[in-house]
């Protein structure tokens, strides 16, 4: 793991926000070659207002997302999106030390990318929902059968967020992941709001590997939270 950086002060967020990614940076956060799950399942759990299964629709790719908030409407949700996308960005303003600005060249980029995808993910999201794309879950439990996705992504909660939850609840969320997939579960990032790596990072790949679970650290060729070059894969063989 990449400890090169360190840095203390994290961005200061009192709840677990409500905002996503594009089905472009999906690509590169979780090093997916696309064109090898066209025929696949795919679940992106939690999702938030990602547009990755809106685009993955468009391709003719299978993907469901689920989230805590699945329960609200389309107006609900927009509003709520755009209000923790303003709150996101001026925290984040604070503390742009702890980004890499290679890719999106400043906030205002930044703040583009989450729009376009708040927007792609509404204007999916009640056909989607209807037709079971968009499904309400709290986790740690999924209301899905065992290996019903090929590939499960869970992208900027577990970790990311690790101040919020304790390690059973990690714990219990990973092995519902991977219950309910039939390949590979990617989880990203492994650093928590501050940039530090998960502390309980080796505890848990001991434990994945004493359930007889297959766990690796791969390097991926992002980083935007500086340290944050790495995703967690487990696999079944
Ligand atoms: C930052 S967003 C996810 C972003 C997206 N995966 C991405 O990488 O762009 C985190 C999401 O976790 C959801 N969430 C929080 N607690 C949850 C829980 N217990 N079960 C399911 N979703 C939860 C929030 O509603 C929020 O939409």
């Amino acid at each position: 793991m990449n400890f090169a950086h360190s840095t203390t002060d994290a961005i200061q967020l009192d709840r677990v926000i409500f905002i996503g990614r594009t089905l472009s940076e999906y690509v590169k956060l979780f090093h997916l070659d696309l064109s090898q799950w066209q025929k696949s399942k795919i679940l992106d759990c939690p999702a938030g207002a990602a547009s990755f299964v809106a685009e993955a629709h468009q391709m003719g790719i299978d993907a469901v997302a689920c989230d805590i908030l699945f329960n609200l409407d389309e107006s609900t949700l927009r509003a709520k999106g755009q209000a923790d996308l303003v709150y996101m960005m001026e925290r984040l303003a604070d503390v742009t030390h702890n980004y890499n600005w290679d890719f999106y060249q400043n906030l205002e980029q930044l703040n583009e990318y989450r729009k376009t995808a708040l927007e792609s993910f509404l204007t999916d999201y009640a056909t989607g929902r209807q037709a079971g794309r968009y499904i309400q879950t709290t986790l740690p439990q999924l209301p899905f059968g065992d290996r019903s996705f090929d590939l499960v992504l869970s992208g900027h909660f577990l970790f990311l967020y690790g101040d919020c939850f304790d390690y059973a609840f990690h714990w219990q969320t990973i092995l519902e992941l991977y219950r309910v997939c039939s390949q590979e579960v990617r989880i990203y990032p492994l650093q928590g709001k501050d940039a530090q790596p998960y502390p309980f990072l080796n505890n848990l790949i001991n434990d994945l590997n004493h359930a007889e679970i297959s766990a690796e650290i791969v390097n991926i060729p992002w980083e935007f939270l500086k340290g944050s070059n790495q995703m967690l894969r487990l696999w079944r063989t």
